[in-house]
């Protein structure tokens, strides 16, 4: 059976106002990028004609400049869930114009299975090659797996595949797609150490609900990472000296652990300086998102296998991975991001997971997404995915930013995702707060410790007043948000008034 070549535009043309999309791809890897670009012009045509037009979009996390970029520009997108790191979609999201659905990413195939997200329309999957077996398609990925065999399982209307020949077909094998069964008949998940292999390498639908075949040459839209600096190499050192000591005192396995990491040039930079700390033994990733240090580690050596969900890495680190797929075959695959995140997984393998917070309080609860708990930033991702389920969870930040006049170590997180019930470890430039073992206000100490200079003294001022308020877990009211809202009045944290707050 031949497939049908049609144009960007004559895809686009098939999507009406209300409908729901699902996209491949899991940040901007492996995400359509011509069709959703000519979405954004068709909304741009009907607006200016006066005409409704508003689509919903499901991914795996995050898209690029094409999808989230000009569609929120172009006012197309209704709803849209869940992750997403695009600055102009976030402007977007910030002046409530999108309804934003911020969800666990191991969640999300489920969520749309159990139809809580509503039907979805179309699914359009950016392919290296697609292959007809007799009624069969089989569609392979390219740098990411993402939600792709649900939405394309469930598409009412039909399949639309971009067939971007900036991916090469040396590619086509490094997927393991595999789709979770609904409740009750839920069966384990056969997945007992990162390298393992429990499904097809591409996604299959029927070939007759392909719709078209949109033929492009596009890369990827990830972002670039700002080099390491001295604060996230030192970063990196203290968390490679903390699991070095958890691995001498025996508290880990002497196997060492599968690491997890997170998104952004913060967490790029810590696996980097982990990786290159030679008392750290070589390991194994279980992790979402790949990103440009760990695949240079393994080139090295120093990373074993990994498994994650997408490769978002710069275009020349995608590049040189094609041109090597005969090293990168047997030691890296991709995975749909209910298996890269499935807590079952992860719980299971034994994960050090490292993320990185915007801000923790001083009892270890961690803000992963919301500036001053207002702002959205990007989304939760996969970071209570692995925090709630690692053997070991630790997060990482800078001690301050904006120059010093934001302290990440604050009284009281403006806005919670992971309470310290889940989390092992928090660790900035000046140190390691270990929060295991203790309570509420032996974990403030660790984490004033860890605070900039600068702030370490205002914090000890803040349990002072707290004190006197008693309890098992010491807080002032009135003045738990006073470093916020200083910042938000005067511009920084570091003017804060403890007597203008203290009641
Ligand atoms: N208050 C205000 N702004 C803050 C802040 C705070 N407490 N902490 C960080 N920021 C700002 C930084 O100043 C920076 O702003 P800029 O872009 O204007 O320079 C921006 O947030 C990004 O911070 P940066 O230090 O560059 O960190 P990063 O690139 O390492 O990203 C997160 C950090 C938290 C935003 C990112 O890791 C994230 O989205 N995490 C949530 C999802 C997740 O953990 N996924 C991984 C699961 S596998």
């Amino acid at each position: 059976m031949a497939l049908t070549r049609i144009t960007a535009a004559e895809a686009a043309a098939l999507i009406q106002n209300g409908q729901t999309i699902g996209l491949s791809g899991f940040t901007p890897a492996g995400v359509p990028k011509s069709v959703p670009a000519e979405i954004a012009k068709k909304a741009k045509h009907e607006h200016e004609e006066s005409r409704p037009f508003k689509v919903n979009i499901l991914t795996g996390a995050s898209t690029g400049q094409s999808c989230d970029g000009e569609m929120s520009n172009q006012h197309a997108i209704c709803f849209r869930a869940p992750y997403t790191t695009n600055s102009d979609f976030r402007r977007h999201v910030n002046a409530n114009e999108i309804s934003y659905s911020d969800l666990n990413l191991s969640n999300m195939a489920t969520q749309i299975r159990q139809g809580y997200l509503g039907d979805v329309d179309w699914a359009i999957l950016e392919a290296c090659e697609v292959e007809v077996v007799g009624d069969k398609a089989r569609i392979y990925l390219t740098a990411a797996g993402g939600i792709s065999p649900t939405v394309a399982r469930l598409a009412k209307q039909g399949v639309i595949v971009e067939l971007n020949a900036f991916h090469s077909k040396a590619c086509m094998g490094i997927h393991d797609v595999y789709e979770i069964e609904d409740h009750p008949f839920r069966t384990p998940i056969m997945i007992t150490k990162a390298s393992d292999r429990i499904g097809k390498s591409y996604v299959e639908v029927d070939a007759s609900r392909i719709v078209g075949i949109v033929e492009c040459n596009i890369p990827d839209e990830a972002r670039a990472f700002k080099d390491p600096d001295p604060i996230t190499t030192q970063i990196g050192q203290n968390v490679a000296d903390f699991l070095l000591y958890n691995l001498k005192k025996g508290l880990i396995p002497k196997s060492f652990l599968n690491l997890q990491s997170g998104v952004g040039s913060g967490a790029n930079a810590v696996l980097g300086a982990l990786g290159h700390c030679k008392e750290v033994p070589n390991f194994n990733i279980y992790t979402e998102v790949l990103q440009d240090a760990p695949v240079n580690l393994m080139k090295e050596g120093r990373v074993l296998s990994a498994s994650a969900c997408s490769l978002t890495v710069t275009n020349d680190c995608l590049k040189d991975i094609y041109s090597n797929m005969d090293f990168f075959r047997d030691k890296l695959v991709l995975r749909p991001s209910e298996i890269s995140n499935n807590p079952e997984v992860i719980a299971r393998i034994g994960v050090c997971s490292l993320n990185t917070a915007i801000e923790a309080d001083i009892y270890g609860h961690v803000n992963s997404t919301k500036i001053c708990g207002t702002k959205m930033m990007n989304g939760i991702g996969g970071s209570a995915d692995f925090t709630n389920n690692a053997y070991l969870s630790i997060f990482t930040c800078g001690s301050t930013t904006k120059g010093g006049a934001i302290s990440s170590i604050v009284p009281f997180a403006s806005h919670i995702d992971h309470t310290s019930h889940f989390i092992d470890a928090v660790i900035t430039e000046y140190g390691v707060a270990d929060l295991r073992g203790k309570c509420s206000m032996e974990k403030a100490e660790e984490l004033i410790k860890v605070a900039h200079p600068d702030y370490r003294p205002m914090l000890r001022e803040y349990l002072k007043y707290a004190e006197h308020f008693g309890g098992h877990t010491h807080h002032c009211l009135s003045a738990a948000f006073a470093m916020h809202d200083t910042f938000l009045r005067k511009g920084d944290m570091r003017l804060t008034d403890w007597a203008e707050y203290v009641k």
